[in-house]
């Protein structure tokens, strides 16, 4: 997804600028570019990596203020003239989001003499931006951009420099997110903080529709109106540090070796195992609200939306809520049936998911209640739901989820208690089950880690297998999507989840000796069925890899390899078998030398529809 920077201030701009561009790759790109303000505008773009820009820009160029930016294609194909900054004449401009009326502007642009050089909707900004400041008496860059910005519909985090106003860099919010950072003596704008994390802590998140100018030594916001807008700066307590692999091979690996502490973050200061309670200080519903709930609606996306459907069984055995799981590009177009009785809880490791957000905006329109679940503090998704439960996971750099899911996982386990305690579904005595559980999973976590040589053998032994499948059942279906969707991410192997029951209704047309099937056969009320299942491949020939506790003495006599997780409460067992497939993901894309941190086409934050 696209990333913007900027810096202003006394020290030389250009590596400061590729700097903070590294650190947004992990948000994923395709073309990257750089705007310096050096007696003049100069501009440097490339279709590539920040490295191939780094041939072309010369890191010693002079100045003091720059824009930066890295791409992912919308408009346009990753090719250098669609890089941004795109210029028109005196003026340049990054942008991350999509201007939806572009087209009409375009050619209203062109008929005013306008040469167009991409096909991004983002030159259109450019030019509109430099059409307001030069016609009618001319305009300050602020203002030109604030006259701009109402002519655009659609989606922008803009950050514009203009070859006259050296001494300013101007930027505008609406739908995507925009974050300024505010230095001794010089000042930064990015997509989000990781860029300029390393120069300073303190920060403003810009809402949408307003605009602002950074210079050196001050910052103004305005909104649309032109009305100065005061806003308090908030400290960021991640360093960059725990943005840093510490030396791991990979983002991922790193990050899956954190969930014995992020796991123990995210429940920290929330259990009372003495009275099987579970507090959420930030839930904002009375328990009156939540005895009288009737229905619950995740919104989700990709493994967020795995994620929910293990909230949506827990919801219903633990709160005896009923539950439904949509996925959030489907549930805005789908006439969704609300009352306005309803809780919609929205589960986002970024905050900033396009189609999650409009899902919410629309079951909010109805006067549902909302809950987000989300890892990133101030993203957009926390200004538009009642309640925000806060994942704690640390900032997540690999592209493919693993600690952000598993922390999702204990903000449902938890909310589920809560809402479960509230409405009487739930004993204490049930819940200071549960909660035991839950405080023995970091150590349990750890003894999965330390097993890793032994998946990596697994791994190693498939990883030139064509497809793979992953089944489970009830609590272990969502662990098969997952796991499924893990290995086809980052190591490009086709692979499937599968509710193991329906395997007769399609796939098993699949299943050769060429096609491994990871079962998730841990313990619990489906455990036979499960067995079932296996015993169907196996006689169609399947090699079966199957995710069984330590304690199940059964399990070798059916399958081919085994994955052992520690025994756990039934509705725990879910995070142990995830983070055994998350290493059988790392280890077979290792295997089949991919890049893990970054696979291709796919984006850590996907802000757009
Ligand atoms: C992208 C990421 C996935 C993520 C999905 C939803 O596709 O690559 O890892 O699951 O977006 O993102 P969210 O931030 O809403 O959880």
């Amino acid at each position: 997804m696209c990333g913007i920077v900027g810096y202003i201030g006394s020290e030389q701009a250009v590596p400061i600028l590729i700097d903070s561009l590294k650190t947004l790759e992990y948000r994923g790109y395709d073309s990257a570019g750089v705007t310096v303000y050096n007696g003049k505008l100069e501009t440097y773009k490339v279709a590539g990596r920040i490295m191939e820009l780094e041939k072309v820009l010369p890191i010693d160029t002079p100045g003091n203020v720059g824009i930066g930016h890295t791409r992912w294609a919308t408009h346009g194909k990753p090719e250098t003239r669609n890089a941004h900054p795109h210029l028109s004449s005196n003026v340049s401009v990054v942008h991350n989001g999509i201007i939806e009326n572009y087209m009409v502007l375009k050619e209203r642009l062109i008929g005013l003499g306008y040469e167009f050089k991409s096909d991004t909707d983002t030159e259109v900004i450019a030019h509109l931006l430099h059409f307001n400041m030069n016609h009618d008496g001319g305009k300050h860059l602020l203002d030109g951009l604030t006259e701009t910005i109402k002519e655009l519909e659609g989606s922008y985090a803009i950050a514009a420099m203009c070859e006259e106003e050296p001494d300013i860099i101007a930027f505008a919010r609406k739908d995507s997110p925009l974050v300024i950072g505010i230095g001794k003596g010089s000042n930064y704008a990015a997509s989000d903080v990781t860029a300029f994390l390393k120069h300073t802590r303190e920060v403003i998140f810009i809402s949408d529709n307003e605009v602002g100018l950074l210079r050196s030594d001050s910052f103004e916001i305005f909104d649309l109106n032109g009305n100065s807008v005061s806003r308090d700066i908030e400290i960021i307590e991640w360093n960059l540090e725990a943005a840093e692999k510490a030396g791991y091979e990979h983002f991922m690996l790193k990050e899956i070796h954190e969930q014995p502490t992020s796991i123990r973050n995210t429940f920290a200061g929330k259990l009372s195992e003495i009275e099987g309670t579970v507090t959420l200080d930030e839930l904002y519903l009375q328990p009156e609200e939540v005895k009288r709930l009737k229905r619950a609606t995740i919104i989700a996306c990709g493994t967020s939306w795995n994620a929910g459907i293990l909230g949506k069984y827990l919801f219903e055995k633990l709160a005896g809520i009923h539950t439904d799981i949509e996925t959030a590009s489907e549930f805005r177009y789908s006439n969704p049936i609300l009352c306005g009785e309803e809780l919609t809880i929205a589960i986002t490791q970024s905050g900033e998911t396009a189609d999650t957000l409009a899902a919410v905006r629309s079951s909010t329109s109805y006067g549902c209640r909302s809950i987000a679940i989300t890892n990133v503090v101030g993203s957009t998704i926390t200004r538009e739901s009642d309640s925000v439960l806060y994942t704690r996971a640390g900032p997540e750099i690999g592209v493919a989820a693993t600690k952000t899911f598993t922390a999702q996982l204990l903000v449902l386990y938890m909310l589920a208690i809560n809402l479960g305690r509230t409405r009487g579904v739930i004993s204490a005595a049930e819940a200071k089950d549960l909660i035991a559980g839950i405080k023995r999973l970091p150590g349990q976590i750890q003894k999965v880690l330390d097993r890793k040589d032994a998946i990596n053998e697994c791994a190693i032994q498939f990883a030139d297998k064509r497809d793979y499948f992953f089944i489970g059942r009830y609590l272990n279906y969502p662990v098969a999507l997952e796991g499924a969707l893990k290995l086809k991410e980052i190591s490009y192997i086709h692979a499937e989840g599968y509710a193991a029951g329906e395997l007769k209704h399609g796939p098993l047309a699949l299943i050769t000796d060429e096609t491994p099937v990871v079962a998730i056969a841990t313990k619990g009320h489906t455990y036979e069925k499960i067995l079932s299942n296996i015993k169907e491949v196996k006689a169609r020939n399947a090699t079966v890899i199957a995710v069984a506790n330590d304690d199940d003495t059964e399990i070798e006599k059916y399958v081919d390899v085994v994955i052992r997780v520690p025994s756990s409460h039934e509705l725990l067992a879910p995070v142990l078998s995830s983070v055994a497939l998350q290493l059988l993901s790392y280890y077979t894309a290792l295997a089949r030398d991919c890049s893990i941190d970054k696979p291709r086409n796919l984006a850590k934050s996907v802000t757009v529809e």
